[in-house]
C-alpha cells in the first residue's frame, strides 16, 4: 500500500517527503482553507516538492463548472489530479474528463456502489471516507473492503485510496483490506513512525555503547 499525504500545509508536506514514504498529496477545500492562501499558487508548491498525484478539488456544483475548473487546474502541473465530489454531477465531469485524459479522484464516497459508479464515470481514483463513516457509527472499513473487493472480482483499474484516515489502526485495517493507497494526515504519518519500544532501544544501544566506545 502507497501513502499520500493529506494536507496542503507546506511544511508538513516538506517534512513527509524527506521521509521518502510519500508518493502523492491530497487537498481538500477545507486543507486549503486552513493554510488561508491562494489555491493555484499553493498546488504549484506541492507539486514542486511531491513528484506524484497531487489531487486538487473543484468547488462548482454543476458539471460544466466543474470541467472548467479542472481544465484550469490540470494546467497547472501534469500531475495535478482533478478531485471531483460524488454526486450526478460529479459523475458527468468525471466521465468527460477521462476523455480527454485528465485524471479524476472521485471524493466523498460513503459507499460501495458510489465508488463503483465512479469507476464507471471512469475515475482514475476513489476515495472512501472511512472515518466520517466511524464518527456517525458506521464501520468505515466495511464500505472499503467491500469496494476492494468489488474491483477485485471486476478487475476495476480506478484505483481506491483510504481517506478520512484518523489513527494509526485506520492504516493498517486499510492495509489489511487491499487498499491500494492510504492518504493520511501528517499527525497520523508521524505516529506511524513511533513506537516507544523502539525509542528506548535506542536509547539503550547509546548508553551501552557509552561504556566501550574508548575501549
Ligand atoms: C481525502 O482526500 C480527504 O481530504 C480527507 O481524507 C478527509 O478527511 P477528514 O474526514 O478527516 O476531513
Amino acid at each position: 500500500m502507497r501513502f499520500f499525504l493529506d494536507s496542503a500545509n507546506i511544511d508538513e508536506i516538506r517534512e513527509a517527503n524527506r521521509l521518502g514514504v510519500i508518493s502523492g498529496v491530497t487537498t481538500n477545500p477545507s486543507l486549503i482553507a486552513k493554510e488561508g492562501r491562494n489555491f493555484r499558487e499553493v498546488v504549484q508548491e506541492i507539486a514542486a516538492i511531491v513528484d506524484g498525484p497531487i489531487s486538487a478539488e473543484v468547488i462548482s456544483t454543476d458539471a460544466e463548472g466543474m470541467i472548467v475548473e479542472a481544465r484550469e487546474l490540470a494546467k497547472i502541473h501534469p500531475n495535478i489530479v482533478i478531485k471531483i465530489p460524488m454526486c450526478a454531477a460529479g459523475l458527468s465531469a468525471t466521465a468527460r474528463l477521462a476523455q480527454e485524459g485528465i485524471r479524476t479522484n472521485v471524493t466523498l464516497i460513503f459507499s460501495a456502489n458510489q465508488g463503483l459508479l465512479a469507476a464507471n464515470a471512469g475515475a482514475t481514483y476513489v476515495s472512501p471516507f472511512v472515518g466520517r463513516l466511524d464518527d456517525i457509527g458506521h464501520d468505515g472499513m466495511d464500505v472499503l473492503r467491500e469496494l476492494v473487493e468489488i474491483f477485485d472480482i471486476h478487475g476495476i483499474a480506478t484505483e481506491i485510496i483510504a481517506a478520512s484516515i484518523r489513527h494509526p489502526v485506520h492504516v493498517s485495517a486499510a492495509a489489511r483490506a487491499g487498499a491500494p493507497i492510504a492518504t493520511v494526515p501528517f499527525k497520523v504519518l508521524m505516529q506511524l513512525v513511533k513506537h516507544p519500544l523502539t525509542d528506548l532501544g535506542i536509547e539503550r544501544f547509546l548508553k551501552d555503547w557509552e561504556s566501550v566506545k574508548d575501549k
